[in-house]
């Protein structure tokens, strides 16, 4: 039987979360997960690099792990490689946008609080986003400097520091929003903790599911997913490989377990 076999690449350990979901709608499904964490954080790198880097990574994550759907699961990578890895390779590629369209579909008093990169903030591309689809709803847009990196820091056993975050939450509480939008793959890592931070928050909205819905998709159109596949597991593991490329995390083999991500080949 052939098993597709999907890359998600990220600047780190938030396209995990991504991972996670298509294991989730697809538990048969294979993945390699590639993070340039030398590379890490992308919001601080300029564009070529960001270019450069992911097409060497995902070239050589290739060469050893055909792959049949590329999932680009962070969103600073999303608004620039795309094109250049549709230019190198025929297999599909998806990226992640923030969850504008679906926050505005479910909220109800028209507040959305935006939680991002400060890099994903200042992009154009969120502006348009905003205007073609919550043009009618107050956005408010925090770019928190700090976040991906304690939620990395997570991975090595470091809690998110509460108070801080807590503090930095606060302009969703002014505004009252009942909707947020995780806008960066890291954030659904800690959505229990921004949970229980903002209780008033009716509705979370990321973009795991809808990529994850879209790398079936492409699946199917190549004729690949097997109704046996929805309903059983991989045998012999989840995750092929964990590829990094800098230094393997301290305590990743743990966390990989705790997301239901096992795998016993990381380097
Ligand atoms: C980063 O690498 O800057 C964090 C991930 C993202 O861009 O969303």
């Amino acid at each position: 039987m052939t098993v597709p076999r999907v890359l998600v690449f990220d600047s780190g350990v938030g396209g995990l979360s991504v991972a996670d979901c298509i294991h989730r709608q697809l538990p048969g499904v294979k993945l390699v997960y590639l993070a340039d964490n030398a590379g890490f954080p992308y919001g601080a790198q300029p564009e070529s690099v960001v270019i450069e880097r992911s097409q060497a990574l995902i070239r050589l994550a290739l060469s050893e792990f055909p792959c049949d759907v590329i999932v680009v699961a962070c969103n600073t990578a999303s608004t620039v490689v795309l094109p250049y890895l549709r230019a190198m390779t025929s297999i599909p590629v998806v990226g992640v946008v923030p969850a504008v369209k679906p926050a505005a579909a479910v909220s109800e008093n028209r507040r959305i609080g935006l939680l991002a990169t400060p890099a994903t903030v200042r992009r154009p591309y969120l502006a348009d986003l905003i205007d073609e689809f919550a043009s009618d709803c107050t956005v408010e847009r925090l770019g928190h400097p700090d976040l991906v990196q304690w939620i990395e820091n997570l991975v090595s056993g470091s809690p998110v520091p509460e108070q801080a975050l807590s503090v930095a939450l606060q302009p969703f509480r002014d505004v009252g929003v009942d909707t947020v939008v995780l806008g960066c793959t890291h954030y659904p890592l800690i959505k229990d903790l921004l949970q229980r931070q903002l209780p008033a928050v009716k509705h979370w909205v990321d973009s795991g599911e809808a990529i994850a819905r879209r790398a079936i998709w492409l699946f199917e159109q190549q004729g690949l997913v097997l109704e046996s596949l929805m309903a059983l597991d991989s045998e012999g593991g989840v995750v092929d490989a964990a590829l990094f490329s800098g230094d393997v995390p301290q305590g990743i083999g743990g966390f990989l377990n705790e997301l239901g991500l096992a795998t016993s080949d990381i380097r």
